[in-house]
């Protein structure tokens, strides 16, 4: 299989797809950067928790504004996660940002302009020089909108929220199935009706539904996705 030259896979869906977990295992497969921009929305959300921007759930959009223009976030590649860490201000956040907490919030700050510019402007920085898979939800639509392709996640809302169930509680999280699901309802409902790059499908994504199918699975069916592209 040519990998050369190299292209952008953009995978876009809705939370808790397994879009990282898919994103991360061809990249491996292709020797390609995965970048995970959920991170750093995730990682701008529990900055702005940390530093008071958002009290009780409320939304401080001014402070928010001025906490992300002085924000430094990076990435460092960890080979035992065969993925990058992320850092905010050289601190290792990663274990931080995957909180029901921070999942409850993240909605509502990358719905906030100022974020969506820094971020999306540092995301098409990373992928200049192609070779990356990057998952998100506005990947296909406005980072990277001439990515060679493009996919669009879904799956059950009620298999997605098992999912994350599982993760989180096999990290020890004290969470309710019940909870989860409103959280990725919720989710679904905010990422697609914000004003901003709304989730939506781009036209020339294509769709992919891993309700019923198993990682290896969809391996299968990628790698014969990605053939028929590289080869056009
Ligand atoms: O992929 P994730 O669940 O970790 O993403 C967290 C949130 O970040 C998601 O609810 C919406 C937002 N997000 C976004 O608006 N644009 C992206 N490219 C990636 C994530």
């Amino acid at each position: 299989m040519s990998t050369d030259p190299k292209i952008i896979i953009a995978v876009d869906g809705y939370s808790s797809c397994g879009k990282s977990t898919f994103a991360k295992a061809i990249a491996a497969r292709l020797g390609y950067i995965f970048i995970d921009t959920g991170a750093m929305y995730r990682a701008v959300t529990l900055y702005a928790l940390e530093h008071g921007a958002i009290r009780s759930g409320m939304i401080d959009e001014e402070a928010v504004c001025r906490l992300v223009d002085r924000i430094a976030i990076t990435f460092r590649y960890n080979p035992e996660r065969g993925a990058s860490d992320i850092y905010v201000d050289g601190d290792l956040v990663e274990g931080r940002i995957r909180t029901l907490e921070v999942s409850n919030c993240v909605s509502g700050v990358s719905a906030i302009p100022a974020v969506r510019a820094k971020l999306v402007a540092m995301q098409q920085e990373m992928g200049r020089r192609r070779g990356v898979v990057m998952d998100g939800r506005d990947i296909g639509t406005a980072v990277f909108p001439d990515a060679e392709l493009k996919l669009f996640m879904t799956a059950d809302p009620a298999v997605r929220a098992r999912r994350r169930y599982d993760e989180l509680r096999a990290k020890g999280q004290e969470v309710s199935l019940d909870e989860i699901e409103r959280n990725v309802v919720e989710r679904d409902r905010a990422d697609t009706s914000r004003e901003v790059s709304p989730l939506r499908k781009a036209d020339d994504a294509i769709v992919l539904d891993n309700s019923r199918m198993t990682v290896d699975e969809q391996m299968a069916w990628f790698l014969d996705l990605f053939d028929k592209v590289v080869r056009a």
